[in-house]
């Protein structure tokens, strides 16, 4: 479980919110594990309601099976429990998307749908993540929040389109729908899957256990990242925020966390593990990382709602080494 520090880090952003109730859809994934965790200790374990589309058995805390496009489940669900707000996960991601197309735009913006009519039914908030998926090659290598949007994955398509969906409820219904991009997530709790940043955590868990790594992108490859702590502290504080300061971004504030390519973040590893072994052996997912900006620009997030984030590489790279020390001492 990742550090939650409440008291210091969450406290401004639950005022007028503390008796909510929360519903989390796709909560056993990367993001949902960590998110529930912070959310539970926040408002306490009964006040979160955690759903997948299948179970691992092991979760404490309320949990039901919950297909995202199933309306009637996630209706029936929102009026059992009370639910005010929905932090909506369950998607299908980038490397996955491309395999099952059909897949991913069914899940990721017919689900999406679902919530956000849910949420205008019953009077819920919603936040739904976007992803820097959202840009394509135009916007190398930096990517500002209103650099146009073209995307050449179809997960990078559902993800702009998604965003689209969520200021029109907004504007025509009233839904308050909120997003961020998030850049590659960086966690040792939960692996990720299907992703095509997943190499920036799965290097650590093999170097760890092996102490040899084969990077699926060339070393040259920049990508934006962000550990999982400073993503959860974006989340709750662009949840936090009144209304008002949000601008038309607020389906999809860009957040800039760290920017490294894959040879700075083996140099990193290297000069703490000096026997470690990395090569580079690109496969499909090199063509999705060539479309993807290397950095972003967050202007209006450290402006509309105060973003900051709080890891360097140097910081990054110690966290995951002793998180995934921790993690697997545990096991
Ligand atoms: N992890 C990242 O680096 C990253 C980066 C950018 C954006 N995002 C976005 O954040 C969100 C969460 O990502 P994640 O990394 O936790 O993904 P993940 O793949 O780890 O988890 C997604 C969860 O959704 C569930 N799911 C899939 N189809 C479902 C359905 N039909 N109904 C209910 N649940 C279903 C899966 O079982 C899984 O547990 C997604 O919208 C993703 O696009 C993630």
């Amino acid at each position: 479980m990742i550090d939650v520090q409440v008291s210091s880090d969450y406290l401004h952003v639950m005022v007028g919110v503390s008796g909510s109730q929360i519903l989390v859809t796709g909560a056993l994934g990367q993001i949902g594990s960590d998110l529930t965790n912070t959310l539970r200790a926040m408002y306490g374990e009964g006040s979160v309601l955690t759903t997948d589309i299948h179970d691992e058995g092991s979760q404490e805390g309320p949990f039901q099976l919950l297909d995202v496009l199933d309306y009637e489940a996630i209706s029936r669900a929102i009026s059992e429990y009370s639910i005010d707000t929905i932090y909506h996960l369950a998607a299908v991601l980038s490397a996955h998307g491309e395999k099952d197309p059909d897949l991913c735009e069914r899940v990721n913006l017919g689900g999406l749908q679902n919530i956000l009519d849910a949420a205008r039914n019953h009077g819920c908030r919603v936040f739904a993540p976007s992803s820097i998926a959202v840009f394509g090659p135009d916007s190398r290598p930096i990517a500002m929040q209103n650099s146009p949007l073209s995307p050449t994955t179809v997960y990078g398509r559902t993800k702009k389109e998604g965003e689209e969906m969520m200021l029109k409820y907004f504007h025509n219904y009233g839904v308050d729908a909120r997003g961020l991009r998030y850049p590659g997530l960086l966690s040792w709790t939960t692996p990720p899957t299907g992703g095509t940043t997943d190499y920036a955590v799965q290097v650590f868990y093999e170097i760890h256990e092996n102490e040899k790594y084969d990077f699926f992108v060339r070393g040259d490859t920049k990508l934006p990242m962000m550990m999982m702590q400073d993503a959860i502290r974006a989340t709750m504080e662009l949840m936090g925020a009144p209304s008002e300061k949000l601008s038309r971004w607020r389906p999809g504030y860009n957040v800039r966390g760290v920017s490294f390519s894959a040879m700075e973040l083996a140099h990193c590893i290297r000069s703490r593990k000096p026997n470690a072994v990395m090569r580079f052996i690109p496969d499909e997912r090199q063509h999705i990382a060539d479309t993807w900006p290397e950095d972003v620009d967050d202007a209006p997030a450290r402006n509309d709602w105060g973003w900051e984030s709080r890891f360097d590489i140097d910081q990054l790279v110690d966290s995951m080494m002793a998180g995934v020390a921790q993690s697997s001492s545990s096991s």
